[in-house]
This record gives C-alpha cells, sequence and structure tokens, in this order.
C-alpha cells in the first residue's frame, strides 16, 4: 500500500514511465486481447500460475493504472473498474450474494441504486430493508439471518446527508457483514470511508474523479479488511466451480474479493470499463484534490448567499452551521463538503421547474461533478418514478432544486441565479 499523500497518489500511483516507453502520460492500450507468447504461457494465464493481461473484459493496462491509483486513493489492497457507477454497484452485490440474501441500506440513496435494491434485485430473490441511516442502530434492528451486506452512501445524493460511518461500521462488525460505502459525492480527496471502518468502497467515476462529463465509469475499491471465511461467505472458502475448484480466501487472501471481481464478476456480467475512458478518467483523478477544495468553496459561499434571499425556503449544504448534519460535517468533511447544494423555492413544485428552466450558466441536466454548474429539479425528473413516501426518506420534496456548482466565477455564479429569480418572481410572489 502507498504511503504518499493523495495528491501525489493521483498523479503517479500505478504508472512507472519506464515500462511504459518513458510516456510521461498514462497510455491508452486500445486492445480488446494480447498476444500469447506459447499455448504453455496462455494455459498460466487462465490458471492463474502466471500474472499478465487476456483480454479487455478482464483486465487492461490502462484500466490497471486506474485501479491502482483508486486503491491508493482510499487505501484499499485493491481496486477494480466498470463501465460506470451503475455497473459497478450492481456487479459487486451479484458477485457478492446469491438468491435468499439480505441487504440493510440506507433510505437516501441515488436514485438509480434505490431502483436496484427496490425492485431489480427482489425479482433476483435478494431483498433489501431499508432504514434511516441518521439512527445507526436502525441497521443493527433491520438484521436478519441473511443479512449479508450493508449499503449506503457516505454523503446521500441528493439528501446530503452526512452518516455516522464509524457507529455503522461497528454495528456491520456486529453483524458479521461487509459494509460498502458509496463514496461518489464526497469523493477520496474529503473522505476516505475505509478509515472508518468500510469494508468496500464504491465511486461512481463519471462524478468528481473524471470530473468534467465526459466519461462514464465506476469502481469498487477493496480495503482488504473483511473476514471471508466467517461462515457467512462460502463462495469464498469452498471450491468455486466458476473458476475451476478455486478457493478464494485460500488462493488470494486479502485480496479474494477483487479477484472475485474480475475473475467472475467482469467475466460473467461483461461491465469493463473502456481503456479511453480510463485514459480520460485518469486525467480527472490527476487534478481532483485542487478541483474539490474549489468546488466546496463555491457551493459554501452560494449556499450562504442562497439563505440569504427571500425567494427561497430553505437551503441544504453540511457546511452551513444552520445544517442539520453541521457537527457530523466537521467529523467527517473537515477538507470541504463537495459541490451539492440543495434549496427549496417558494412556490413549491411549479417555482421549481420555473427556475431550473431560466439559469443560463447552470445546465439543466442529470449528473453531478461536473466543472460546469449544473441543476436540476428531481421530483419531476431523476426521482419522478418514487412514491411521495419513498421521495420524502429520499430527501426529494417537492420544491427541491438540486444543485452541482462547478468551478465558474462564483460571481457569475449567482448572478446567474438572481436573473432566474427574477424571471420566477410572479410565482414566488
Ligand atoms: C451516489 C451515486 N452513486 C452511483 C451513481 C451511478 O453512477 P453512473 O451514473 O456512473 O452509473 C450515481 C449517479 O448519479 C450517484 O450519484
Amino acid at each position: 500500500m502507498s504511503t504518499q499523500k493523495l495528491a501525489t497518489n493521483a498523479l503517479h500511483a500505478g504508472h512507472t514511465p519506464s515500462e511504459t516507453a518513458g510516456t510521461r502520460a498514462v497510455p491508452i492500450y486500445q486492445t480488446s486481447s494480447y498476444v500469447f507468447k506459447d499455448t504453455d504461457h496462455a494455459a498460466n494465464l487462465f490458471s492463474l500460475s502466471e500474472l499478465g493481461f487476456i483480454y479487455t473484459r478482464l483486465n487492461n493496462p490502462t484500466n490497471q493504472i486506474l485501479q491502482d491509483r483508486l486503491a491508493a486513493a482510499e487505501g484499499g489492497v485493491g481496486a477494480v473498474v466498470f463501465a460506470s457507477g451503475t455497473a459497478a454497484i450492481s456487479t459487486g452485490l451479484l458477485t457478492l450474494l446469491r438468491a435468499g440474501d439480505h441487504i440493510v441500506a440506507s433510505s437516501s440513496l441515488y436514485g438509480g441504486t434505490f431502483n436496484l435494491l427496490n425492485v431489480t434485485l427482489p425479482r433476483l430473490g435478494i431483498t433489501t430493508t431499508f432504514v434511516d441511516a441518521s439512527n445507526p442502530e436502525s441497521f443493527g434492528k433491520a438484521v436478519k439471518e441473511n443479512t449479508r451486506a450493508f449499503f449506503v452512501e457516505s454523503l446521500g445524493n441528493p439528501k446530503l446527508d452526512v452518516l455516522d460511518l464509524k457507529a455503522i461500521s461497528k454495528e456491520a462488525k456486529a453483524a458479521q457483514v461487509p459494509f460498502i460505502v458509496d463514496n461518489t459525492v464526497a469523493s477520496p480527496a474529503l473522505l476516505n470511508p475505509i478509515e472508518h471502518g468500510a469494508n468496500l468502497v464504491i465511486h461512481s467515476l463519471t462524478k468528481y474523479i473524471g470530473g468534467q462529463g465526459t466519461s462514464l465509469g465506476g469502481a469498487i475499491v477493496d480495503a482488504g479488511t473483511f473476514d471471508w471465511t466467517n461462515g457467512k461467505f462460502p463462495e469464498f472458502t469452498e471450491p468455486s466451480a466458476g473458476y475451476h475448484g478455486l478457493v478464494y480466501s485460500e488462493a488470494l487472501g486479502n485480496a479474494a474479493f477483487t479477484y472475485k471481481l474480475i475473475l467472475e464478476g467482469l467475466r460473467d456480467f461483461g461491465g469493463a470499463l473502456s481503456p479511453f475512458n480510463a485514459f480520460q478518467i485518469i486525467q480527472g483523478l490527476e487534478t481532483l484534490p485542487v478541483r474539490i477544495k474549489q468546488h466546496s468553496a463555491n457551493a459554501l459561499e452560494l449556499a450562504t448567499w442562497l439563505e440569504g434571499r427571500d425567494e427561497v425556503a430553505w437551503v441544504n449544504y453540511p457546511g452551513l452551521k444552520s445544517n442539520k448534519y453541521y457537527d457530523l460535517a466537521k467529523e467527517y468533511l473537515p477538507k470541504g463538503q463537495s459541490g451539492l447544494v440543495t434549496f427549496g423555492v417558494k412556490g413549491g413544485f411549479e417555482a421549481a421547474k420555473k427556475l431550473t428552466d431560466a439559469t443560463k450558466i447552470f445546465s439543466l441536466l442529470a449528473n453531478i461533478g461536473d466543472t460546469k454548474s449544473l441543476i436540476i429539479h428531481p421530483a419531476s425528473t431523476t426521482h419522478q418514478q418514487l412514491t411521495a413516501e419513498q421521495q420524502e426518506a429520499a430527501g426529494v420534496g417537492q420544491d427541491l432544486i438540486r444543485l452541482s456548482v462547478g468551478l465558474e466565477d462564483i460571481e457569475d455564479l449567482k448572478l446567474d441565479l438572481e436573473e432566474a429569480f427574477k424571471a420566477i418572481s410572479t410565482v414566488t410572489a
């Protein structure tokens, strides 16, 4: 594991220029497959008696450098990258779980993840109990004999609830299940869940890590801390029918889950990241520590400004002293609270819709974590398929607007919102 700091690892981890023809930049290995020296070499690679590249669905040298950097950034023993954050989550859960298993999850999750747990996985026999994550004990209380994972977002999208990760990780330890933390909104530059007891960390690389809104990607970082031999995960301790009798926990020790993700998760579900996207995401990761500071500073200033506006009913940003999660943010996010701000407009659903139509610098679209500022009205878009109760639990009211505050000049951003408020003044009056 690297002992260097994030800003250094983000630029250097995993890449030795002398091994890539001296290239200072990480090269793009745009190839689907790799020439074997002979059939013995090929046989050794397939049986894992020699490590190397076989096919880009399993691994690729550009992707490997990104994997090494992400593992270093989060403090894990390994990482696996995927075609999107959603591919990371679904492949991770399907690699870990089987029909009959149960998950305990925070009720405030990104809408896509909520649907996966609430609708799609139950079709395959994997069920979830959603709990109020502001009460860590609710996780322990929801545990059943067949519970096999806890799943949360460190900073919920879009509720922006900061979780007491240490307290929830204690509940996971007591239940002897892996604690999975989606750290997309905070990013590894602001928070490292592994330091607070997470066993697996998820990222949508599409957001702050890629950072430019150009490329989808996802990752799972394995802390290497979970004991797969505790009797609840026979697929790690018994010969794998899916990989000619390999016993993952014996053969691979604390990298057992990382390898299972590659050898079975990527092989069977196929959600591999394109090397070109890995290259783009590497460019983003290199500047993440600098960018996220400015995203956080801009978001705090804009949230403070919004609190002073008559048209605004409420503002939610964990860096605000008035915020419910301020104390937890001081503990878990002391370097900054990232770039998302939510607020309610007086005038409710219609006023919120109109305001999102009226901004010019803030683009109306369904993404977060871009250098450019973004705006959305979740109740009419990303969360429209949820029931009113589910919207409430996810923290999505009818009047809620989510901003992903970018890196433009803060005065221009204020002016853009001010003009938009003027444009809807008949609705908010
Ligand atoms: C917290 C969080 N996790 C996961 C995802 C899914 O990532 P992707 O869009 O890369 O599939 C998102 C997408 O918005 C997200 O906000």
